[in-house]
């Protein structure tokens, strides 16, 4: 009998705990966030105070790869632990934006996971209404957590933050916090919403110590002692420092461990870094594809695939849609109309993972040119990662 697949492997891994470099694993410990903790606690521990009435609504700003949302989820989980430490009613409820794209799907989600109401049928306003009357009943205070809050527009935030207006008791029980890269918070942010933010966190990206310290903790974690030595470790944060981003280095410790695992080496090499390296995107979260419907996937791969031709740099609307169409017929989808193929386009914009603008011809011509890019991902990636979804 020929051996067990899964007993042959295993013995010989680098790691003690791969599980611990994926985009999911929120970290116990933050380093280098301790000022950026302390900031969150002063803002939020007056709601552990029982005769508090306030909401607080914070925002949490800043470049790609550098804490955002793991702060936020260890605030939340330490913020609800302590509430029950001390009596207070309080829960937490984190959404992020990419999954629930809309103001409607999100107070959906929390009015079936937090309070089991079915929210079909219900217009937005009358849901928060029922939102509103069951925090009240149970005199409970809620903290929303609105990761990549630049799907939403600025009014629907606010739509969040006026539920406070609701409570007949005066108690401000819904407090928020909104975390988006900073480039896209400006173009949130107007005057009625920074009215209603108390405090904003501007995170920088990391200083090369300071990457040094968080990889260190993240190394240890995931691999045996030993399987990267200094020199190759100082290679991996001379490389992630020029982004000043901490994903970037937690993606290429994973590859690189798996390349060696690959090849049975039992040590990462420095070659193997740099081949680890070419396959990362720091700026792109990992799991994006995922969140991604088909007809989206589709898109992006008719769009991948038109640029992965040599030379090409850039590709319209009318010529997507007609790789578009191939791709449907090919997977045997039902081919939508051009019109759904441009909201498609809309979202894969807002993701960040196509870059679609339009502009005028030049005098004399009729009409307008749209011109459809990749923004920092190459095509043969884009169709890779697809392809594996799909
Ligand atoms: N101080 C830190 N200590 C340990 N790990 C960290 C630290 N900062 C970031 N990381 C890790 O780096 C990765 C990226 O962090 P995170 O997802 O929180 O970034 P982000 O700022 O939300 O990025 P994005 O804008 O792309 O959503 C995660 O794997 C996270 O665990
Ligand atoms: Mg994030």
């Amino acid at each position: 009998m020929s051996p067990n697949i899964f007993e042959k492997k295993g013995t010989s891994s680098v790691f003690r705990n791969r599980f611990t470099l994926l985009p999911e694993y929120t970290p116990e410990e933050l380093p280098c966030r301790d000022k950026e903790i302390d900031q969150l606690v002063e803002n939020l521990s007056i709601l552990l105070e029982p005769s508090h009435t306030y909401a607080v609504n914070i925002a949490i700003t800043g470049p790609p790869g550098i804490g955002k949302t793991t702060l936020t989820k260890k605030t939340l989980g330490d913020l609800k632990n302590a509430a029950i430490t001390n009596g207070i009613n309080l829960d937490t409820f984190y959404v992020n934006c990419h999954s629930f794209r809309t103001k409607t799907s999100i107070i959906r989600r929390i009015a079936t996971d937090k309070f089991h109401i079915q929210g079909r049928g219900f217009s937005d306003e009358e849901l928060l209404e029922m939102l509103a009357k069951r925090l009240e009943k149970e005199n409970q205070r809620l903290v929303l957590a609105l990761d990549e809050a630049s799907m939403l527009s600025g009014k629907d935030i606010l739509a969040f933050i006026h539920m406070n207006e609701l409570f007949s008791s005066g108690i401000g029980r819904l407090s928020t916090i909104i975390i988006c890269r900073r480039s896209e918070w400006s173009l949130l942010l107007s005057a009625d919403l920074s009215g209603r933010i108390q405090d904003q966190l501007s995170l920088e990206g990391y200083t090369s110590d300071e990457l040094k310290e968080i990889l260190t903790y993240r190394k240890n974690l995931a691999f045996y002692d030993e399987v990267i030595s200094e020199d190759v470790f100082d290679l991996i944060i001379e490389i992630c420092s020029r982004t000043r981003n901490a994903r970037h280095g937690v993606e290429i410790l994973l590859k690189s461990g798996l390349k060696a695992n690959a090849v049975g080496q039992g040590k990462i090499s420095a070659e193997l870094v740099r081949a680890a390296k070419t396959e990362v995107y720091p700026e792109l979260r990992t799991d994006i594809f995922q969140d991604l419907k088909k007809n989206e996937l589709v898109a992006a791969l008719s769009i991948g695939r038109l640029l992965l031709k040599p030379g090409k740099v850039s590709t319209t609307v009318n010529e997507s849609y007609d790789t578009f169409k191939l791709i449907s017929e090919e997977n045997k989808l039902k081919v939508q109309s051009i019109a759904t193929f441009r909201i498609c386009l809309d979202s894969l914009e807002r993701l960040g993972i196509i870059s679609h603008s339009v502009s005028s011809l030049p005098a004399g011509a009729r009409g307008r040119r749209s011109k459809i890019t990749l923004y920092d991902i190459p095509a043969q990636i884009l169709v890779e990662r697809v392809e594996q979804v799909l």
